[in-house]
């Protein structure tokens, strides 16, 4: 492991160790119940779950019968998720530690999941190719993933976030997922990109307001939604391929 990964590695266990509560997510998730319906029914089929991090999506797809295999290069994760499985006995989750980057060693799987994790793994042609051997033939992948495609978006990233009172939230070596990784999924699958809802003038009020003043952002959200230029540069979308 380079010294590079052990330090986002550090990051990331001590994000867990702060906080290890879990909680399951609720049963009528609008983003869970579309990967749900992209996935179609789950009872008794295998899912991967890459970069579990607490395991709520785990939890989720397993609560609807699912086989699931939750896995994190996070050994925090992994341990408290363990923990949680065996105190409320739930027999359907598999907590691995393990890279993404090595998933297709514990495949094939009739489906992957991921919440915020593809921007995470390099180099990411490399591992869309793991991925494709790593999914069954007529399995899926749900992705629900943040998007580089503003490029004022990214100049606020690069200038103003991590100054003033402007905390990064981030690990130091991540980026959003770029258009560029879209087209690097395409050479394997055939690739759905949605955008549920735009995400971007709210985070003007995240960022700078610390949430306060939310709604007139939200109303400017709502109105632009509407036009594809500006759907397409959502800080979320979702990523389907099958
Ligand atoms: C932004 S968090 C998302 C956690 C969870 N999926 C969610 O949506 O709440 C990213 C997660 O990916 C894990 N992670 C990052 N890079 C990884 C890699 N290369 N292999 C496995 N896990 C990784 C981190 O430990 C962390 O749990």
């Amino acid at each position: 492991m380079s010294a590079d990964t052990t330090q986002v590695t550090e990051f990331w266990n001590n994000v867990f160790a702060s906080d290890s509560s879990i909680e399951r997510p609720a049963i009528d998730d609008p983003d869970l119940q579309n990967a749900l319906r992209h996935f179609g029914d789950v009872q008794g089929k295998r899912l991967l779950d890459i970069g579990c991090g607490k395991g709520a999506t785990s939890l989720f797809f397993a609560q609807h019968g699912a086989e699931v295999v939750s896995v994190d290069f996070s050994e925090v994760a992994i341990e408290n998720l363990k923990k949680f499985c065996r105190a409320n006995n739930i027999p359907n989750i598999q907590p691995v530690l393990l890279r993404a980057q090595e998933i297709e060693t514990i495949g094939p799987f009739d489906g992957v999941f991921g919440s915020l994790i593809l921007h995470h793994i390099e180099p990411f042609n490399d591992f869309a190719a793991i991925l494709r051997r790593t999914i069954a033939p007529g399995g899926k992948g749900f992705f629900i993933e943040n998007n580089a495609s503003s490029k004022l978006m990214l100049w606020v990233r690069k200038h103003i976030v991590g100054r003033l009172w402007i905390t990064r939230l981030s690990d130091g070596e991540e980026f959003p997922f770029e258009p560029a990784e879209v087209e690097m999924l395409r050479a394997h699958f055939d690739v759905d990109v949605e955008y549920p809802e735009l995400l971007y003038f709210r985070l003007i009020s995240a960022y700078l307001f610390r949430c306060r003043m939310m709604k007139p952002f939200e109303i400017l959200d709502n109105f632009f939604y509407r036009y594809p230029g500006f759907r397409r540069c959502s800080y979320r979308q979702y990523v389907k391929l099958s």
